[in-house]
C-alpha cells in the first residue's frame, strides 16, 4: 500500500473506483481545492488502484462552530469495505498528519458524524479528543440535476501533535 499527493491524472481513476454520489465528482472538487493551495488531497493505492483517500485542508473547518485555528483531516474513507480494518485509514491519518508537522504545526482537527461510533472509536484511539459538536453542511447535484443539500450532525476533534518523524515517501510523487 502507498499513499501519494493526488495528480490531476488520478481524478479519473477515483471516479471510477471510489465514486461519489449522485453527479458531483467529490474527487475534481478536492482536486481543485488542491490545485488553489487550500488542501492536499491524499490517495491509498494497492496494486494499482485507489482505495483510500484524506483531504487535508489547510483552510480549516468551514462551519461557523468551529473556531479553532487548526487544519482539519476530511473526505476520509476506504473502499471497498473489505479493504477496511486493515490500517489503510489510520496510515492516511498518519500521513496527513505529517504534513501539517512538516508545516510547522502543532494541531489537527478531523469531524466525525454523531452516528459513526467506529469513526469516533478509530479516531480516539489515534489521540484525538473531542471539543465541539457543529453541523456539517454539503450539497452536491444527482443525476437527475437535483441539488441535494446535506446537514450531518458532528463532532470536532482535536489531537496535539508530538514530533515525530514518519517516512515520508507516501507523499511524494513516485511512481505506483
Ligand atoms: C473510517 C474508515 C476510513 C477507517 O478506515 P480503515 O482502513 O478501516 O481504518 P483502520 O483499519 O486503520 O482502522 C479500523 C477501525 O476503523 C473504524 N471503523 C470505522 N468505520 C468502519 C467501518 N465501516 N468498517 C470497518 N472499520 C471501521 C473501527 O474502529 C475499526 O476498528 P476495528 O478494526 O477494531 O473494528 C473506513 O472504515 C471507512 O471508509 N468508513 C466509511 C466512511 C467513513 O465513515 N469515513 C469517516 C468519516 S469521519
Amino acid at each position: 500500500m502507498e499513499i501519494t499527493v493526488c495528480r490531476s491524472g488520478d481524478v479519473a481513476l477515483l471516479d471510477r473506483y471510489m465514486g461519489s454520489p449522485g453527479a458531483t465528482s467529490f474527487h475534481a472538487r478536492r482536486f481543485a481545492r488542491q490545485e488553489a493551495g487550500e488542501c492536499t488531497y491524499l490517495v491509498a493505492w494497492l496494486d494499482g488502484r485507489p482505495v483510500g483517500h484524506a483531504e487535508m485542508r489547510w483552510t480549516g473547518c468551514a462551519a461557523p462552530e468551529v473556531t479553532l485555528d487548526c487544519p482539519e483531516i476530511g473526505g476520509l474513507a476506504v473502499w471497498p469495505e473489505e479493504l477496511r480494518s486493515r490500517g489503510i485509514g489510520t496510515e492516511l491519518i498518519r500521513a496527513a498528519e505529517e504534513l501539517a508537522r512538516q508545516r510547522g504545526l502543532t494541531t489537527v482537527g478531523i469531524g466525525v458524524g454523531r452516528d459513526n461510533p467506529r469513526a469516533v472509536a478509530l479516531y480516539a484511539r489515534l489521540g484525538y479528543r473531542p471539543v465541539t459538536d457543529y453541523l456539517d453542511r454539503y450539497a452536491y447535484q444527482d443525476h437527475d440535476g437535483t441539488t441535494r443539500e446535506c446537514v450531518e450532525a458532528c463532532t470536532f476533534l482535536l489531537r496535539e501533535l508530538l514530533p515525530g518523524h514518519l517516512d515520508v515517501r507516501h507523499c511524494s510523487n513516485s511512481s505506483r
